[in-house]
């Protein structure tokens, strides 16, 4: 049976062409403080081609379909310390691939793999000093040319192919992410029951409590890591966008936004909740909480095989822009009508984010966000904020099994001319979703949105 990874390298065989090769290094190890390291993640490109997660080890594709695996070779001493090693003996069973060789051994092989071959193909601009080492290598195949050696003669960004790839996801991708946004929802759930439920015990709550929370169900369901650092922000740490989880308070009557997912087998979840910190939502937080809501309504409607990848943004501003008239966010004689707020973007005040992005192995996944048949349709545009000239390309259209974040917002912070009932509340409301050819699945509802159900399950 080939496996996702064995497919996925005759694939990038393909695209290179019968004389390239592809050179794929996983990531560097890195130092958080002397004698220790950062906790290890592969690459993602490395990974989605080899299903390997050990450190210093590098995938050669070439053309004719080979592929090459440097690794870790056995070492009794460093498994003592750091753990079991595959090794290139066991390698080629293990992984599918055709040969493999110590990492040590990449500076004498690689020179021998890129002759007679007419283009090298590798990440652009991913690995430091990968460049300068593909150099080094060429170097090396040039000095044989004289022995009737051909070298290459094109460098091509494998970035590109693989993007391309990455940007839909093949079942088995499609069911991991499944599962891995189901654990960040129970996540998600625990996290605002345990909110209420201190609050009504009179505790203390933090933000590192429910951080807590989040964390112990992530692992507790084999999770490895959370997908990106957890953002959990008490009342008006809401309105700042990159917050982290600290130790600020969970006040009775405030709002908590968690902006949370796991990592599972290399695939990320990105879930937004925000909920009252003791289970009930206040006339202006349920005001502004169904103007959110309603607009993520109106991106999920717009996501769907065939639209623009822009399309649940601009529903989503849509509807938020009319929201902020009627609620009185925006001044009417100010701003003037709907169609103002949103050509001279008077909106950004309160929702200055895109409504989504591509999710995958990366959170912030690849992928080119412009339809690629369309790339030559050139416009430009006048930003009424910023008064910069944008170019503007077609946007993305969307294919089933494309997976990206739906997830609209508010950050209202004090300012003059903005109802005192509103201030330093930030909402935020992030749902999962996979393209199909209807519409979309939206994978994260384990966790509700809607304000009722958030109640019900906060309650008791
Ligand atoms: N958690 C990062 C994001 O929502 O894009
Ligand atoms: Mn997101
Ligand atoms: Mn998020």
């Amino acid at each position: 049976m080939t496996t996702p990874y064995a497919q996925r390298r005759a694939r990038v065989a393909q695209a290179i062409g019968a004389n390239g090769i592809a050179l794929i290094p996983t990531a560097l190890e890195r130092p958080r403080n002397r004698d220790t390291d950062f906790i290890y993640r592969h690459d993602s490109y490395f990974y989605y081609l080899s299903g390997f997660t050990e450190p210093n080890a590098f995938l050669v594709i070439t053309g004719d379909g080979r592929s090459t695996l440097f690794c870790q070779p056995k070492d009794l001493e460093r498994e003592i310390w750091d753990g079991i090693r595959l090794g290139p003996d066991a390698a080629p069973a293990a992984l599918g691939v055709d040969a493999a060789h110590a990492i040590g051994e990449l500076d004498a092989q690689l020179p021998k793999l890129m002759e007679n071959r007419d283009a090298v193909w590798f990440p652009f601009a991913i690995h430091a000093g990968l460049e300068a080492r593909v150099g080094g290598w060429l170097e090396r195949v040039r000095a044989r040319v004289r022995f009737g050696a051909l070298c290459p003669e094109q460098q091509r960004d494998l970035c590109g192919v693989l993007d391309e790839m990455r940007l839909i996801k093949d079942a088995h991708e499609q069911d991991i992410m499944r599962r891995a946004s189901q654990i960040s929802a129970r996540a998600h759930v625990r996290a605002m029951q345990r909110s209420a439920a201190m609050l009504r015990a009179g505790q203390d709550v933090r933000e590192y409590h429910l951080d807590a929370e989040l964390l112990h169900e992530f692992r507790l369901h084999g999770s490895q890591y959370p997908a990106y650092g957890s953002i959990v922000a008490a009342g008006a740490n809401a309105c700042v966008l990159h917050y982290r989880a600290d130790a600020a308070p969970v006040r009775d009557g405030e709002l908590v936004l968690i902006d949370a997912g796991c990592e599972l087998d290399g695939y990320a979840s990105d879930i937004t909740r925000t909920f009252p910190a003791n289970g009930r939502f206040t006339g202006p937080q349920r005001a502004l909480y169904d103007l959110v809501l309603a607009s993520q309504d109106a991106a999920v409607a717009a996501t769907k095989s065939g639209a623009r990848f822009t399309d649940p943004h601009e529903a989503t501003v849509k509807v938020l822009a009319q929201g902020m008239l009627d609620l009185g966010l925006l001044d009417k004689n100010k701003v003037g009508t709907l169609q103002d707020v949103i050509e001279q973007r008077a909106y950004f005040a309160f929702y200055m984010h895109r409504t989504g992005h591509w999710l995958g192995m990366d959170v912030h996944d690849c992928g080119s966000y412009v339809e690629p048949s369309e790339v030559g349709q050139v416009s430009e545009r006048r930003d009424p904020l910023s008064g910069e000239t944008i170019t503007n390309r077609p946007s993305r259209i969307l294919r089933p099994g494309m997976v990206l974040t739906i997830e609209p917002g508010l950050y209202v912070r004090p300012a003059a001319g903005v109802p005192e009932a509103f201030h330093n509340i930030g909402i935020r409301i992030e749902d999962d979703a996979i393209v199909t050819d209807t519409g979309c699945e939206l994978i994260t509802r384990g966790v509700p949105v809607a304000a009722d159900e958030i109640e019900a399950l906060m309650r008791g």
